[in-house]
């Protein structure tokens, strides 16, 4: 009888540690596709109704191995040396485009220009063709990160 109460103190024990571990590794979830979709040109609805953070999507556009967006376009950060020019500068890109806009530019802007070298940020993977092992089956970023950059590029105005 003894011993069965220690096993359910440590079980339960265990069950409250153990829990928000599980809940906590939840990267692999993150990288799920989430649909949307395109009315006039922009995407209106947050993707899975997230609320983006501007200073993690600040983060996430200078990081090379996330938006690595300084690759090809110039942005208002002076700590960052090099600044690319293959697309335009994205200094003033709210005033020019709405938040719902830049969200469709920054998931799939192919649906707008075909030929764009910008790649589809959180494309449906199904729909990818030739990606390389490590990729496959995964967005190029997470629908936090799409809302963080969101929220970010609409500070530029
Ligand atoms: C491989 C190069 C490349 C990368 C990386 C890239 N872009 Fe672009 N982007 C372009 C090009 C080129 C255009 C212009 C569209 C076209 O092809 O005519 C563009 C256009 C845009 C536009 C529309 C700007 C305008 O004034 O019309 C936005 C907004 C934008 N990019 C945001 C981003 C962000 C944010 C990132 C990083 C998360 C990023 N891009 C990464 C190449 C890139």
């Amino acid at each position: 009888m003894r011993n069965r109460n220690i096993i359910a103190v440590v079980l339960s024990a265990w069950l409250t540690w153990i829990s928000p571990q599980v809940n906590a590794d939840s990267s692999k979830e993150e990288e799920v596709f989430v649909e949307w979709k395109v009315t006039d040109l922009k995407i209106q609805e947050p993707l899975a109704g997230l609320e983006g953070d501007p200073r993690w999507g600040r983060t996430v556009a200078i990081t090379p191995t996330k938006g690595n967006c300084l690759a090809c376009h110039a942005l208002p950060i002076a700590e960052q040396e090099f600044h690319g020019t293959v697309g335009p500068p994205l200094e003033g890109v709210a005033s020019r485009y709405t938040e719902a806009q830049l969200r469709l530019l920054l998931v799939d802007i192919k649906q707008l220009k075909p030929t764009t070298p910008m790649p589809s940020f959180h494309k449906n993977p199904a729909e990818l063709h030739r990606v390389a092992e490590r990729f496959r089956g995964k967005t190029v970023l997470t629908a936090q990160e799409i809302e963080d950059v969101v929220a970010y590029l609409t500070t530029l105005k």
